[in-house]
């Protein structure tokens, strides 16, 4: 009878001091590896993935915040012209100023200061002219065949999605098209089918 009660006693002012807090004595953990797991560089091995790495690729179809997604493929240039349109509407300020920078650093070479087609490439004959934006087709070119040929490319002039995001895209178009071609834009049309965003491409 007694060694139960002692038994009882010991059980209870174990239970009673094991949880003391006293950061100084942190006592014993038992299994650490639970609280404390390994943490492993982004250049490590793991033996967790298949691959063995540790740095793992986004899975497919993830997407930044924010991000827009072109909703056509390289070969909808014609679509393009229905289905996109400028969702932004850029100030005097915006256009005259971060548009032309975008032109002048990315466009102007092979179009040419003016939009006609004699850049400087073009002067020193390492690239034939392309087309003036101050004659037709390109006058009257719709804005998505525009934009669809920054994204993918068209002929001779390669993609630029890669150097502009979304924004600096219609930014750049708009300098073109304001500015160069003189043609003043239309409210956009609020039925665009893109997904639209400000912030990333
Ligand atoms: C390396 C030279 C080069 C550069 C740089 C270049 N382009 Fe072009 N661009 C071309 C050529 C060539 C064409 C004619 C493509 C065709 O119709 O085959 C063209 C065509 C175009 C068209 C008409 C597309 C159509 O649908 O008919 C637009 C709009 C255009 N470029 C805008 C731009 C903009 C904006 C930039 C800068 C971001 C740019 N280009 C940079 C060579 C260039």
């Amino acid at each position: 009878m007694l060694k139960k009660y002692h038994f009882i006693l010991l059980i209870l002012v174990l239970g009673f001091t094991a949880c003391i807090r006293n950061d100084k004595k942190p006592g014993r953990e038992y299994m650490p590896d639970m609280s404390a797991h390994i943490a492993y560089e982004a250049g490590s091995d793991n033996p967790f993935f298949k691959d063995g790495k540790t740095n793992q690729l986004a899975p497919d179809g993830s997407m930044a915040r924010g991000k827009y997604i072109y909703p056509l493929s390289d070969t909808d240039y014609e679509k393009s012209a229905s289905l996109i349109t400028n969702p932004f509407q850029f100030t005097s300020d915006e256009i005259n100023n971060e548009g032309k920078h975008l032109y002048k650093v990315n466009c102007a070479i092979c179009h040419g200061d003016k939009g006609d087609g004699q850049g400087h490439l073009v002067q020193i004959n390492k690239f034939p002219p392309p087309p003036s934006y101050l004659t037709e087709p390109l006058l009257s070119l719709p804005d998505g065949k525009r934009y669809h040929t920054v994204m993918y490319g068209k002929g001779l002039m390669g993609s630029y999605a890669s150097q502009l995001n979304h924004k600096e895209r219609w930014l750049v178009l708009s300098y073109v098209k304001k500015n160069l071609q003189g043609i003043s834009t239309p409210a956009p049309a609020t039925t665009a089918t893109a997904t639209d965003s400000t912030k990333t491409n």
